[in-house]
């Protein structure tokens, strides 16, 4: 039981890894703080990982609106006392074109979930966190935080500065016992990614074949190292993006 009497935020938790990261927390003993968009998921989710005897409780944000996460914080605090990991995980993944082709609005939308969600996600989670002199942020970047990804400008550059964030962060926050990592998986078996696989069609078998290690990861895979990273087994580590990633980003 590595989070019995911890409380530990998801955002994006209604699917994919979020989805699955809150499963294994709550085994871990902790209360889960579920949080995302969407409602009709987020709940029903929540609703059968208590059927197991497990605890969570879910609230809907949209993470890209300041005004709608600090609500969310002074909620969370009010009835739950306490924030002690929150992981940074809700995202989109946008449409694919060149850069000259890619749509302006398309891009500000990708940048305002994907980077300013993490921003204020995290401006509100480290005014708790500060106060109560310890916490942990994991915040969900991707292989493309690492690397470019031909034909999404937008998704590249709101992963890489998921990373920059974390850096700075981490370097502000470490003196308040306070670590700040993020992770970079490559291609996971969620909505997301089945969404890009048809669309790129043929495509699909090409990026299977430059992973070192031949598939694509399935949720859990990168939920269980979110479980390690956030615990109190790894006390070391801050300002680190950690690739899970079958070997991609080492080719
Ligand atoms: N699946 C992959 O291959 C992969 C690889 C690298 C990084 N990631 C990152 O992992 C994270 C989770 O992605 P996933 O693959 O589970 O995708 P997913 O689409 O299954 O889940 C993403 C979740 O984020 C929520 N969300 C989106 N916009 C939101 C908003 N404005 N406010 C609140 N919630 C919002 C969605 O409703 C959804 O539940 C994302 O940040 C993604 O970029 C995924």
């Amino acid at each position: 039981m590595l989070y019995k009497d911890k409380v530990v935020l998801i955002t994006g938790a209604a699917n994919g890894l979020g989805k699955a990261a809150s499963l294994l927390f709550a085994k871990e003993g902790a209360t889960v703080i579920m949080v995302d968009i969407d409602s009709e998921n987020g709940k029903k989710n929540s609703e059968d990982i208590n059927s197991l005897g497990l605890h969570t409780h879910f609230y809907t944000c949209n993470l890209a609106i300041e005004k709608e996460i600090a609500n969310l914080m002074a909620t969370i605090i009010l009835n739950h006392k306490t924030v002690d990991v929150a992981i940074n995980n809700a995202g989109i993944g946008g449409i694919l074109a060149p850069t000259h082709a890619y749509p302006t609005s398309e891009f500000e939308k990708i940048m305002a979930v994907n980077s300013t969600g993490v921003f204020l996600s995290m401006k509100y989670e480290l005014e708790h966190m500060v106060t109560q002199k310890t916490g942990v942020i994991l915040n969900v970047s991707s292989a493309a935080g690492m690397c470019g990804m031909a034909n999404n400008v937008a998704y590249t550059a709101s992963k890489h500065a998921v990373i920059g964030m974390t850096k700075a962060a981490a370097l502000e926050y470490a003196k308040h016992n306070i670590r700040i990592n993020a992770i970079c998986p490559s291609f996971t078996m969620t909505n997301m990614v089945e969404d890009l696989f048809e669309r790129i069609g043929e495509g699909k078998e090409i990026l299977r074949k430059n992973i070192p290690m031949k598939r694509f990861a399935e949720a859990n895979e990168i939920a269980e190292a979110m479980v390690w990273l956030c615990s109190e087994k790894n006390t070391f580590m801050t300002g680190t993006a950690v690739p899970i990633d079958g070997g991609f980003l080492a080719t």
